[in-house]
């Protein structure tokens, strides 16, 4: 059973860092940063804020557009490396939007997580029973985020965003260890570089893939929609498939690398602003740490 996408919202934190704030915490300047990554701002979570709130906020907003009332909503995906809970977000989340009908789990798979989230909504749904699922891509690398290294920490920025994916039928093995070892996670460490070149390479070979599982030339693509990380990424990737930059979607000027909440953040932008419409093909992909990747062919 095929599927659409009906709806989509986001939420983004209150306080915005600019490059120039940065730049009194650590050694870096706008001009670097802009020109490296084309990153000028990022929003950071701050006081009594939780990604919980921002993905509840950005479910509401997609159940409104796509005109669906949260109970008939049959599953939920949390697509997040850094759920507020231990034990995962998207029970709480799916209870707070009140998909009273609902089943949800989290999804970690980085900056990936998104994609791997609209293609198991997918599979759900061609396996029958399931009619609405809403996909969360959420994340707050800030608190995990080395804050004195350069290299990393004017990268990220905190968001979530959602989208509501409908069937087309839908009318609406270790040993435990004693005593156990205390879960801590270390910062962000990150080779730049090699991940660029990973990028680059496989972002690419990823979107032929699906490209030609979907049966579809790329010049088919309407718009072409990467995880948000670096600019130069993002044009890397077009160049390689001959896809002009007036079918790129970007907004990483202004919330950085949101991790899984990018691709579903930067699309609702489009949507909301009129550039994405009924019908459009858009070619979206995720990558990140792991590493991972993936594509996948939407249409809107
Ligand atoms: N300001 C000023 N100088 C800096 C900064 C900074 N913020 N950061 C690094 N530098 C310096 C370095 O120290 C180095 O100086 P040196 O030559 O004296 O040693 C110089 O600038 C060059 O540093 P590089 O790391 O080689 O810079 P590069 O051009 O590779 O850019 C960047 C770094 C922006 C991180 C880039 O490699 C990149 O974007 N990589 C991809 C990251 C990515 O996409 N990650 C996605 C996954 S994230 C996830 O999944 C959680």
């Amino acid at each position: 059973m095929g599927s659409k996408l009906t709806g989509c919202g986001s939420a983004t934190p209150s306080l915005s860092i600019s490059n120039d704030d940065l730049s009194k915490i650590v050694d870096t300047s706008d001009e670097w940063i802009a020109a490296r990554t084309g990153i000028r701002n990022r929003r950071v979570l701050s006081g009594n804020e939780t990604l919980r709130e921002l993905s509840v906020q950005a479910a509401k907003k997609a159940l409104e557009m796509a005109q669906v009332n949260a109970d008939d909503v049959d599953l939920v995906l949390l697509c997040t490396s850094t759920p507020d809970d231990l034990f995962g977000g998207a029970a709480q989340i799916l209870s707070e939007v009140g998909c009273t009908n609902a089943f949800g789990f989290d999804i970690t798979a980085a900056c990936s997580g998104f994609i791997v989230g609209l293609i198991t909504a997918t599979r759900f749904i061609k396996g029958g029973g399931i009619q609405n699922v809403l996909v969360i891509g959420a994340d707050a690398l800030s608190q995990f985020v080395d804050w004195t290294d350069r290299g990393t920490c004017i990268l990220f920025g905190d968001a979530a965003g959602a989208v509501l994916v409908q069937s087309i039928l839908s009318k609406t093995n270790g040993v435990p260890s004693f005593p156990p070892k205390k879960a801590t996670f270390s910062r962000i460490e990150m080779n730049g570089k090699e991940v660029f070149r990973f990028a680059v390479r496989c972002v690419p070979q990823s979107i032929e893939k699906a490209l030609e599982e979907a049966g579809l030339p790329a010049s088919s693509i309407d718009w072409l929609l990467l995880h948000q990380a670096n600019q130069r990424i993002i044009d890397a990737a077009a160049s390689r498939l001959d896809i002009p930059s007036d079918k790129v979607i970007s907004n990483l000027a202004n919330y950085g690398n949101t991790s899984a909440a990018s691709i579903p953040l930067a699309l609702d932008e489009a949507v909301r602003a009129g550039k994405v419409k009924a019908g459009d093909v858009i070619a979206a992909s995720g990558f990140g740490a792991g590493l991972t990747w993936g594509s996948a062919i939407l249409k809107w």
